[in-house]
């Protein structure tokens, strides 16, 4: 939404140019920045006015025309130039064209995994002009199913490592009518049918833009599911607008046309798809594929490769600072890492160890129709306000109460902006140029995000679910997610807070801090799960001072347990709510307990004490 918004707001620009200069001291980044959005808005522009519209697909085959033998995908030990990989998709395009009888505006989905073949599938489809929806490859029966079903997709194609997962529910595909594909020379079993051997078969011979030439900005381009924590994922519909969008983010940060990124985040996200495979794309650039994270290769790829750009999420970069110090950490060519979710204590870190690396934080969800990014290199900051985008976009942190889980609404019944430096729920206004989207085939949830008469009767706005706050030099800093605090004896915990003070324990690897419920107390008690460092154990005494030094008693954790692994997303956010409901009964769980016992310190927890806790002869 940004680049367009900013583009809108061109004119005022002149005026507002010397009165900020004296203002702000970032004034040239800031400008720097509203130029290449307002250039990108043109871009933008201009594709959209184009007869047939010029889609990622045309950029990606200007660049097969630019530049056929520079390499585009590096896996395993296999290299693709973007010749190579225009000649691959037609084949598979072909080869659906031919089996599945595929036309203009049909869904398919995708259930592969991060390999070439995901991004051969994906551009044929586009070649075709069909919409691609990007099933989470970890998904299985009944998700999977009701994935599938949001999209309506008459066809399933999927990796052959997945055959198990497809059988599974193949009857219920069968009922509907789907025609399914393995990407195998083979299969046995009946109704799937092989798909490489057709792919094989059939010709490399270029596609005519006929089959896509209705095709405009407003179509759909993707399904791209949004991991929800709790329930069933959620499936936001892409457009080729949102899709270009979220696709010249790596030119808003920077991205020159001889970098290399490194993509290891999976494909069916919007941070791998989106910013990194489309952006790759439209800078021309090349794409070391991998098929997932691995924190010990990940430098010895970078440093093989000539890495120079990488992608993150907070959690990554926590996972690489874990990792044993080497003489070599600072021998790579990274200069610039792009994502969110960074925490500062892990940003300082990670900047001392691997060396200077220009961060670039930015926020966003992917049917979010505001963002922000942090173009200055601020620590711990998730974007920069910045003027253009002020002009243009109305968006607003509102005053949110945490315990009712809803705004804070003045006498008339209206939002109340919170005051710079206090943590408010960000809003943005719903408008032609900030679209949203909604979920495909779920009313129920496009609506939960909407938020009506928020400033004036009839007005519509977008509930990011996220609480941030804004800074006298317009920097936001990201504080929870709407459910990422709870409520003790009256205070709000912020469960991210209570974390990063867990992370300066010696022997903490990992923290995940969520609230649960104790029987005859209103709200939600702090507890934590704890990954320990490699060869440690848990050390009780220094996590009592730790916390007793530095957290009031309340957001306090007075339960810890110790997990091998802490449970993640397909994105690598935390899960709480399961282990909110497991509580902290020591006859159920099986992990490592531990109480803190008030002045004390943590001692096993027993099913004594948790009988006492139940009965109130204990009062926490
Ligand atoms: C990486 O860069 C070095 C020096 O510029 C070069 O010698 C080497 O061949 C490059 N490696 C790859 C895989 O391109
Ligand atoms: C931890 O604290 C307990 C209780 O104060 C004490 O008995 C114990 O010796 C301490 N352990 C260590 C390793 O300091």
């Amino acid at each position: 939404m940004i680049v367009y918004v900013l583009f809108t707001a061109l004119a005022g620009l002149g005026i507002l140019l010397l009165f900020v200069y004296l203002k702000n001291p970032y004034f040239w980044k800031d400008v720097n920045y509203a130029i290449t959005a307002i250039q990108i808005g043109m871009r933008l522009n201009k594709f959209s006015k184009q007869k047939p519209f010029h889609s990622i697909l045309d950029c990606f085959l200007e660049k097969v025309a630019k530049h056929p033998d520079k390499e585009f995908i590096l896996f395993e030990d296999r290299s693709y130039t973007y010749y190579q990989a225009d000649k691959e998709s037609n084949r598979v395009a072909r080869a659906l064209s031919t089996h599945a009888h595929l036309k203009e505006g049909d869904t398919v989905a995708l259930f592969v995994g991060n390999e070439p073949q995901f991004v051969w599938i994906w551009l044929a489809l586009f070649k075709l002009g069909c919409t691609a929806s990007l099933l989470n490859y970890n998904i299985r029966s009944k998700s999977l199913l009701h994935c599938f079903s949001c999209c309506e997709a008459k066809v399933l194609v999927a990796g052959s490592e997945l055959k198990g997962a497809v059988e599974e529910v193949l009857p219920t595909l069968k009922q509907l009518g789907v025609q399914v594909f393995l990407l195998s020379d083979d299969c046995d079993v009946e109704g799937i049918e092989s798909l490489s051997d057709k792919i094989q078969e059939a010709s490399d011979q270029p596609l005519s833009r006929q089959l896509r030439a209705n095709i405009n900005i407003k179509s759909a381009a993707l399904y791209i599911y949004t991991s929800g924590t709790t329930g069933l994922p959620k499936a936001a519909l892409i457009n080729h607008e949102r899709l270009w969008m979220a696709t010249f983010l790596q030119s808003m940060v920077g991205i020159r046309s001889d970098d290399i990124i490194y993509l290891y985040l999976p494909l069916y996200h919007s941070s791998g798809f989106l910013m990194g495979l489309c952006g790759a794309i439209e800078k021309g650039i090349t794409v070391i594929l991998r098929r997932k994270f691995s924190a010990s290769h990940f430098w010895n790829d970078c440093r093989k490769y000539n890495v120079t750009v990488i992608q993150y999420i907070g959690e990554i970069m926590r996972y690489l600072c874990n990792t044993p110090k080497r003489d070599n950490d600072r021998d790579h060519k990274v200069r610039l890492a792009l994502g969110n979710g960074l925490r500062a204590d892990t940003w300082a870190e990670f900047l001392q160890r691997f060396g200077d690396i220009c961060i670039c934080e930015c926020y966003g969800a992917t049917e979010g129709n505001v963002g922000f990014a942090n173009y200055i290199g601020k620590v711990g900051a998730i974007g920069k306000e910045n003027f253009l985008q002020k002009m243009g976009c109305s968006y607003a942190l509102i005053r949110y109460d945490t315990e009712k889980e809803e705004p804070v609404k003045d006498s008339k019944g209206f939002c109340i902006r919170v005051p710079r430096g206090e943590t408010g729920l960000l809003v943005a206004k719903i408008g032609r140029r900030t679209p949203f989207s909604g979920y495909a085939k779920n009313e129920h949830q496009t609506e939960k995000k909407k938020l009506r008469d928020v400033f004036e009767k009839g007005d519509l706005y977008f509930n990011s679910g996220d609480l941030l706050k804004i800074d006298n030099e317009g920097f936001f800093y990201f504080q929870d997610r709407i459910g990422d605090t709870f409520r003790w004896k009256g205070e709000n915990v912020a469960t991210t807070e209570v974390a990063d003070h867990l992370l300066m324990v010696d022997c903490v690897a990992e923290a995940n801090v969520y609230g649960v419920k104790v029987p005859g107390h209103e709200g939600r008690i702090g507890m934590a799960a704890l990954k320990l460092k490699e060869n440690m154990e848990f050390d009780g005494n220094a996590t009592y001072q730790h916390v007793k030094n530095n957290l009031p008693s309340y957001a306090r954790p007075r339960f810890i347990r110790i997990q091998d692994t802490l449970a993640v997303t397909g994105t690598f956010k935390q899960m709480k709510m399961k282990l909110a409901e497991e509580g902290f009964n020591p006859v159920i769980i099986r992990d490592p307990l531990f109480f803190l016992d008030e002045n004390k310190g943590y001692r096993p927890m027993t099913e004594e004490i948790f009988n006492s806790i139940a009965d109130g002869r204990i009062r926490l």
